[in-house]
């Protein structure tokens, strides 16, 4: 048994609810969650920022090991991903660093760099880590994988719900068509593509509240021998 409790890994892809459903896993029982999509999102923001090319696979490496990577406990049960001393936060969520991370996402060094850092960050336990790859890649040997699923139409509507809530802008087939685009990436990659684990348990929240999918997750905590 590790340390601090058992690894729940969280896959699935975008805009499914892995962060909020996660986040609410790590509140009730009491464990640290963090998204690995910051963790990409903030070495595509330095890029950015360094003018490193986002296809150079060495260079990006290089700046990557360069870099002090600490995770922080932040407000709530998320770890903030803070480098060089920085806690990123509006840098992570701007479009171009989204872009950007996708890009970077592909390259086999930036993976693996990435795979150590997250194993180094979860290996205690204690930890809900949400991605595309932890139950594949970075955590084979997690005591709890869960595939967290939804057609892209269901999570087209709640990106439109969620933005329209804020007063923004939202236009129902552009953000369709940016789901179906983005899921193509991720599962076309040749790289740890998006994909369920073979023994990981597979929730469909196209019609499941969130509340039962929260619950079904903690239910399943139980059996697999976390503490
Ligand atoms: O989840 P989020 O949208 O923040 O992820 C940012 C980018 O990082 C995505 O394009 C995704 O493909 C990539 N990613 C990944 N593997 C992970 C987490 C994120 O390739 N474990």
């Amino acid at each position: 048994m590790r340390a601090n409790g058992i690894v729940i890994a969280i896959d699935g892809p975008a805009g499914v609810g892995k962060s909020t459903v996660g986040k609410l896993v790590a509140s009730r029982l009491g464990y640290r969650f963090i998204s690995t999509g910051k963790m990409y999102r903030a070495l595509a923001w330095k890029a950015l920022e360094a003018g490193v090319s986002l296809e150079d696979d060495a260079a990006l490496v290089a700046l990557a090991r360069a870099l002090k990577w600490e995770f922080p406990k932040g407000a709530g049960p998320e770890a903030d991903v803070a480098i060089d001393g920085r806690r990123l936060e509006r840098e992570l969520v701007d479009e171009r660093t989204g872009r950007a991370s996708s890009a970077i996402a592909k390259l086999p060094g930036v993976r693996l760099f990435m795979k150590d850092m997250q194993r180094q960050a979860g290996l205690e336990g204690g930890v809900v880590m949400e991605g595309r790859d932890i139950g594949t890649n970075v955590f084979p040997d997690a005591e709890l994988k869960v595939y967290l699923d939804a057609s892209p139409k269901a999570r087209a509507e709640r990106r439109v719900a969620q933005l329209k809530a804020q007063g923004l802008p939202a236009d129902y087939d552009e953000i369709l068509d940016f789901i179906v685009k983005r899921d193509a990436q991720d599962s076309g990659r040749a790289v740890n593509p998006l994909r369920k684990a073979d023994d990981a348990l597979y929730l469909d929240s196209t019609s499941m509240p969130r509340d039962q999918v929260v619950a079904s997750i903690v239910d399943m905590f139980g059996k697999a021998g976390g503490k």
